[in-house]
């Protein structure tokens, strides 16, 4: 039975004050339980004070990126030696913003998930397809080939820890959400790929979420599915209530 994960991704949204008020209205609301795991990716800045200043509830604190190399003349860069010495336990690595935006390329993302493996840090890799993919019915081709190149030189016993988030760029932050089977079977062929990459063994035990446009209204519904393990949340995981929500449905 793999343990669903509710992971938020904060991106570039909302001051200290806010990210605070956040986990006191999360605080006291929030149950550790078997079946489900929360967790807050902030903005870089705030992952250490809200790190300490989250001990005692069962929510943790993640990384959006990071470098691969450890040190270095790379301005404005966190590495995963930084993140791993403040005991980061989970990073987001290859999220198509930072694909698009920061030119990652498989290959970065790939030298991304060995250095988080290296480090003892999980990864929740993104991948997912253009619309223009999807509409050329080659959505599973295009994400089994992300997968593929991100688990390059990945142990098996690593590749099991690993999340995957599986994230139709046409569905990030649009309001447009995949429908639950359409999600469930890009899940599917994920751990189809997984099973060739490795083997069935490290198919079963990988998690893999869905995300893009997931909401306290659509998640139970997405949840349901075999191969959905939890969701990447942007928007929905800004409001504590919300975020509150989408957690209780993993439970
Ligand atoms: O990382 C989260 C995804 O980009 C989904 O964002 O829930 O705002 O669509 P969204």
């Amino acid at each position: 039975m793999r343990k669903k994960i509710i992971a938020g991704n904060w991106k570039m949204y909302k001051t200290i004050e806010e990210a605070i008020h956040f986990f006191e209205e999360i605080r006291g609301n929030i149950y550790e339980s078997d079946k489900v795991e929360a967790l807050i990716c902030p903005p870089t800045l705030y992952v250490a004070p809200l790190l300490a200043g989250t001990l005692d509830i069962p929510v943790k604190i993640g990384a959006q990126t990071m470098h691969y190399e450890n040190e270095g003349a790379f301005t404005g860069e966190v590495s995963p030696a930084m993140l791993k010495s403040i005991q980061v336990p989970y990073v987001i690595i290859g999220h198509s913003e930072r694909r698009e935006y920061y030119n990652e390329t498989d290959e970065t993302v790939n030298k991304k998930v060995q250095a988080a493996f290296d480090h003892g840090i999980t990864p929740i890799v993104c991948v997912g397809e253009s619309l223009e993919t999807r509409e050329a019915n080659e959505t599973e081709n295009f994400v089994n080939d992300q997968v593929a190149k991100a688990f390059e030189n990945i142990t098996a016993d690593q590749a099991k820890e690993a999340v995957i988030a599986y994230e139709p760029v046409w569905a990030i932050g649009t309001g447009k959400t995949a429908t639950a089977d359409d999600a469930n079977a890009v899940c599917g062929a994920i751990r189809s790929k997984m099973a060739e990459l490795y083997s069935e063994d490290v198919a079963q035990a990988v998690r893999i979420q869905y995300g893009g446009s997931v909401k306290p209204g659509n998640i139970e519904e997405l949840l349901e599915k075999e191969h959905i393990d939890g969701a990447l949340v942007g928007g929905a995981s800004l409001d504590p209530v919300s975020f509150l929500q989408l957690v209780e449905a993993g439970a």
